[in-house]
């Protein structure tokens, strides 16, 4: 497939709030895209440079890496992946090494097993020899994906959050890929 993944430069700032406007209006989860939903593309762009460098961390972050994936015959931005370099006890239960999403347009596909095969590429360069991938247990595509890149099962923990005030209970099941 004609994917790459690259770091993340001024020359996507557009496709960027496009991507970010397109997953809102969607309401689709922004995974692997860091802290995009939050921040403009300005400082996404430095937080993502920072963090790839162990920078400017908040308290509980590691180290991370933010990737575009890019099609390369148009440069269209297709999807983002976000690469943990090491576990804390919250990424170990519950968020893992890798995020990643694809664009709402691009989905179907294939590109969402492509995105995680070139993620997996990545994690063995960093010497990561045992990959954490989670998904939500309602997310069939994601689920998908992780066993197609040979994600073995290990179990279900379920991380209960607040939202306004409310108690929400997610159930995440938690796949390991050796490299
Ligand atoms: C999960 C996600 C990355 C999958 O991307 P994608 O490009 O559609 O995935 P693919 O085209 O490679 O499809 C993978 C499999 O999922 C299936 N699939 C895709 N969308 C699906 C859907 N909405 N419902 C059920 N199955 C679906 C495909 O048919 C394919 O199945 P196959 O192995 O039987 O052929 C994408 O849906 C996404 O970005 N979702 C929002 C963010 C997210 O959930 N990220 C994962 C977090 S762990």
């Amino acid at each position: 497939m004609d994917l790459k993944l690259i770091l993340p430069t001024k020359k996507y700032y557009n496709q960027i709030e496009e991507y970010k406007k397109s997953f809102l209006a969607a309401n689709s989860s922004m995974d692997g895209t860091g802290s995009l939903r939050r921040k403009n593309v300005d400082e996404w762009l430095k937080e993502s440079r920072d963090h790839h460098l162990g920078k400017n961390l908040p308290d509980g972050f590691v180290q991370a890496t933010q990737y575009l994936c890019v099609r390369t015959s148009d440069d269209k931005l297709v999807g983002m992946l976000q690469i943990r370099h090491e576990l804390t006890d919250f990424l170990l239960n519950f968020g893992g090494h890798i995020g990643d999403s694809i664009a709402v347009d691009e989905r179907g596909k294939g590109y969402g097993k492509e995105i995680l095969r070139l993620g997996l590429e990545k994690c063995k360069k960093l010497g990561i020899k045992k990959v954490l991938i989670t998904c939500l247990d309602t997310n069939v595509a994601s689920r998908k994906c992780i066993l197609a890149n040979g994600g073995k099962f290990e179990d279900k923990r379920t991380l209960n959050r607040t939202v306004n005030d409310l108690t929400v209970s997610e159930t995440l099941e938690r796949y390991w890929i050796e490299l």
